[in-house]
């Protein structure tokens, strides 16, 4: 086995580890940053994102951090952390404002005045925007390039972390793994950025990546895990067949007044929510679950011929675009559209700053359970917890880790050894495992869920556990991700059968009122096995 030494290890390359790895290199005095992504430099959800980032500025008159928490506190159903809340909702003007120094250009009118837009729970326009409707895109290719120029950052693409590397308490490393070769590396400063997990459900808008690996890493290294009950669906993934099955028909769509509707056009959502058409997220999820219900469709219905054919084209060039493709003119067409997982409002315990349960180990982004996200996540809020955790952790590292260096000692090596050991020549086909593991998920995980449902899904994960006799070392990228996804689906299902009540995007028919105090969910690995902890 091969060691490496590095001052800082981020591990993922979506907007919250392409920015940390560039805010924490800005401040090294020696030393260098290792920078590990499983597929290419800036594949992620980051990339994929659409409607825009919350950016609550001290110039917009229209604004205030107070209005933003208050959208925040509704949308998360009582269990955002206020204290969470006000720092990311504070720390926005001076985080949006870098990232435009560093060269993002979000959307401007002809006077050069930053746009703003409105979406779901919003009460007001708050939104920057890149390219329309490509915010991801705009954002991760500039965060990418400055990355891939930058000599004291070493990338190492198409590789996995496959194991935290932890003694005394401590995390002191990663080990990593490109498909053919093992190396150890160590690093008093460990960062996952590892994104969410939309992958273990059959319909999801996240990309194929999203496996939920750092999840499980975490949860394997004996870290706080908290609400992994809280899946969020996106209520509108667009519902064909083929390469864009679920590309994300953008909330913002009906920011700009779009509307769901039935097949014969009648518009239904004025009987879920005053809200209408912009209530939270989770609440117009389960309309459109309830309305595919009653028609019996796989899919309900988007009019976006509401708005004007030459807005909607100059806003939405992508969605236009993807939908054309599908032969649907989203200027004279209704857009079939059904719910998809898309986010995940749970995972690693965290501070703003990233610190976890473990010392040396960071979370940040969607990884990341802060509490800014409560029960529900705000629409365009990731963005601006992946910048401003990215943001702040490199100020702690700053402060707190600079000249810090890891030793490797036996215990390490040993611990280690396991990677040196030949494998079994099984080779699992994970196609269909992960395809069977996404069914169970869907089916008994879902947007709406029971004791029934979830225990019969519990059993079905244990069943489809014994089909894979994997522990430790895997055979390849592949089968380190199907293990991955199992943790994570297990842990889901328990978070969620004992949350006996409905909240935000947990959902149980046997329990369908909110109980009058919200309070965190949190697990742990002791001596092997899942507990809940206070
Ligand atoms: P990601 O961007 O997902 O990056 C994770 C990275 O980790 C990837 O590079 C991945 O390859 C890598 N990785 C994972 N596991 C490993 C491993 N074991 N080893 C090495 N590397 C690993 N949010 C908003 O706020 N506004 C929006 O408009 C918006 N639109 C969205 C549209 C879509 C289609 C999707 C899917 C999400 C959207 N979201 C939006 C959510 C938001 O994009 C994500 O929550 C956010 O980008 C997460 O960023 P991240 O850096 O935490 O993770
Ligand atoms: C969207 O554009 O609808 C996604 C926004 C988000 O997930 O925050």
């Amino acid at each position: 086995m091969e060691y490496l030494n590095y001052s800082a290890i981020v591990i993922g390359s979506g907007l919250a580890g392409l920015y940390s790895a560039i805010k924490i290199e800005q401040n090294l005095q020696s030393g260098k940053v290792l920078l590990i992504t499983k597929a290419d430099l800036g594949e992620s959800n980051s990339r994929y994102a659409q409607g825009g980032i919350v950016a609550v500025l001290k110039d917009n008159t229209e604004d205030s951090v107070a209005s933003h928490i208050t959208d925040t506190l509704n949308a998360g159903a009582g269990l955002s952390d206020f204290n969470v809340v006000k720092y990311i909702s504070e720390y926005s003007d001076e985080v949006i404002k870098d990232l435009i120094s560093l060269g993002v250009n979000f959307d401007r009118d002809e006077n050069d005045n930053l746009i703003f837009t409105l979406e779901g729970a919003h009460s007001v326009k708050r939104i920057l925007h890149c390219n329309g409707d490509a915010t991801g895109r705009g954002i991760e290719k500039r965060l990418s390039s400055l990355v891939a120029q930058n000599e004291n950052i070493t990338k190492l693409q198409n590789t996995i972390a496959v194991e935290l590397i932890t003694e005394d308490e401590t995390c002191k490393g990663v080990v990593i793994f490109d498909g053919a070769n093992y190396k150890a590396v160590l690093s008093p400063v460990v960062i996952l950025a590892t994104g969410g997990l939309g992958q273990i459900y059959k319909n999801t808008t996240n990309p194929k990546c999203a496996t939920g690996d750092g999840l499980a890493l975490a949860y394997n290294a004996g870290a706080i895990m908290q609400d992994m009950e809280f899946v969020q669906f996106h209520p509108t993934a667009l519902a064909v067949e083929g390469e864009n099955k679920n590309f994300l028909i953008s909330e913002a769509v009906r920011g700009e007044g779009a509307k769901l509707a039935d097949r014969n056009g009648n518009y239904y959502m004025s009987q879920y929510h005053e809200l209408e058409d912009l209530a939270p997220r989770d609440i117009v999820t389960r309309a459109n679950y309830e309305q595919m219900a009653k028609s019996g469709e796989d899919c309900v219905f988007l009019d976006a011929t509401l708005i004007d054919s030459d807005k909607l084209k100059k806003r939405f060039p992508n969605i236009s675009q993807i939908c054309l493709k599908n032969d649907i003119d989203i200027s004279k067409d209704y857009i079939p559209v059904h719910p998809a997982a898309h986010y995940f409002m749970g995972g690693v315990k965290s501070n703003v700053d990233g610190r976890t349960s473990i010392k040396g180990l960071f979370a940040i982004g969607e990884t990341a359970s802060t509490g800014l996200h409560g029960a529900n996540r705000l629409a365009s809020n990731s963005l601006l917890e992946c910048a401003v955790t990215a943001y702040s952790l490199a100020k702690y590292v700053k402060d707190n880790y600079i000249s810090s260096t890891i030793q490797l000692t036996e215990n390490i090596e040993k611990s280690l050894k396991k990677y040196s050991q030949e494998l079994g020549f099984i080779e699992y086909d994970t196609d269909a495992l992960k395809a069977e593991l996404q069914d169970i998920m869907w089916n008994g995980v879902g947007i709406i869920r029971s004791e029934e449902s979830l225990k019969t899904a519990n059993t079905q994960l244990h069943n489809l556990k014994t089909k894979f006799l994997r522990n430790s070392k895997c055979l390849n990228i592949s089968e380190y991700e199907f293990k991955n996804m199992l943790t994570v689906a297990q842990l889901i299902v328990n978070a969620a059968i004992n949350r006996k009540e409905s909240r935000g995007a947990h959902y149980r028919t046997d329990y369908p009122y909110t109980k009058d105090i919200a309070e965190h969910n949190c697990i742990i690995k002791q001596q092997g096995e899942l507990s809940f902890v206070r």
